[in-house]
């Protein structure tokens, strides 16, 4: 008997040893630990033996048993692994192939510069405040001195909503009224007011029916033009650079007095002149002057106490200067092709 269950078992082991996956594997085991198996068949041989046979045939059958169980599972263990290896090496990454590149989104260049205007002002003390660009005559026009049938309205050539009390803003100004007002004459007001505004312009390179300004207002006690020049010449040297020079020429606007142009020494010829100063040496990049006395007093501020000036800059013309665009229908524009180019990080 033993040495039957000898040559069982080093029969199977040899089996064991030749097969080839694990198929034939499951298949050995079917056929030698089964229920029609040589080790069951003897098993069923156990009730035949004396008490003290048992035991040592039980010792050798679950010797077997156990033999043969270890081998498959090693043999099995080794398909395993040989077949994980296959899949590995098949499916392998190559870590030196370049990566597809994803085109990135950045924000519109405008954006920048319009962050730029907060990010200086901010620091400042001014808050950032919006106003509705579906206006009321009252606030885009009344209250900044320019009443119905005023000539200087035409300058402002503006798109009427309804009748001729709603419009689409012509300029940033009516929030000057707007905040004015809220305040009740009693705080100072130290704002800026980024945003849209809008003009029966055709589009051509230099203008769009619709533009950004930003506009600045400040309220206090003791404002001053040389206050208005000194902040003014901040904002330009953070924007177009240290050794920008700062111009005021005489101007006229109704809701200031007095009024200036506010231009900056052309940053590309540093005043020789060129095509982007048309050979002047300077540059227009604002309109701006000391808040009207009629406007502070409309707006519920007592002129005699509160004084102030405002200023409003094109955020366009500002990012076209900075950035060398020469259409501003570019800003506007989807075509990935040219606004690709406006990533901040190339241009700078
Ligand atoms: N609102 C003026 C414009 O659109 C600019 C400006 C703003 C002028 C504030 C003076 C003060 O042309």
């Amino acid at each position: 008997m033993k040495e039957k269950i000898e040559s069982i078992k080093k029969e199977a082991l040899e089996k064991v040893d030749k097969t080839n996956n694990l198929k034939e594997l499951n298949d050995l085991k079917v056929e030698y630990l089964g229920k029609k198996g040589p080790v069951s068949e003897l098993t069923s041989h156990m009730k035949e033996l004396s008490v003290d046979e048992k035991k040592d045939f039980g010792m050798l059958l679950n010797d077997l048993k156990q033999t043969i169980t270890e081998k498959i599972d090693s043999k099995k263990e080794q398909f395993e692994t040989e077949e994980l290896n296959k899949k590995l090496s098949e499916e392998s990454i190559d870590i030196t192939l370049p990566a597809t590149k994803v085109p990135i989104g950045s924000p519109n260049i405008l954006e920048h510069v319009i962050e730029d205007f907060e990010e200086v002002f901010m620091s400042m003390g001014y808050d950032v405040v919006d106003g509705p660009e579906l206006e009321e005559d009252k606030f885009n026009f009344e209250l900044l001195g320019l009443p119905k049938g005023h000539p200087a309205r035409d300058a402002q050539d503006t798109f009427y909503v309804k009748g001729d009390e709603l419009l689409l803003r012509s300029h940033t100004s009516p929030v000057q009224a707007r905040v004015m007002l809220a305040k009740k004459g009693l705080e100072p007001v130290r704002i800026i007011c980024p945003g849209k505004a809008y003009r029966r312009d055709d589009d051509d390179a230099t203008h769009s029916h619709q533009f950004t300004q930003v506009e600045g207002l400040i309220v206090d006690k003791n404002i001053k033009l040389s206050d208005l020049k000194g902040t003014v010449t901040i904002i330009c040297k953070k924007l177009f650079g240290n050794d920008t020079i700062t111009r005021f020429r005489p101007s006229y606007y109704q809701f200031t007095e007095p009024s200036v142009e506010v231009d900056i020494s052309c940053f590309n010829c540093k005043g020789k002149g060129c095509n982007i100063c048309k050979n002047t040496g300077w540059i227009t990049v604002a309109g701006a002057g000391v808040v009207h006395y009629d406007v502070l007093k409309g707006c519920g501020y007592d002129p005699n106490i509160w004084s102030g000036f405002a200023f409003g800059f094109g955020a366009e013309r500002c990012a076209m200067l900075k950035y060398g665009i020469n259409d501003i229908r570019t800003f506007y524009n989807t075509d990935l092709r040219e606004i690709k180019n406006f990533d901040r990080r190339e241009v700078e």
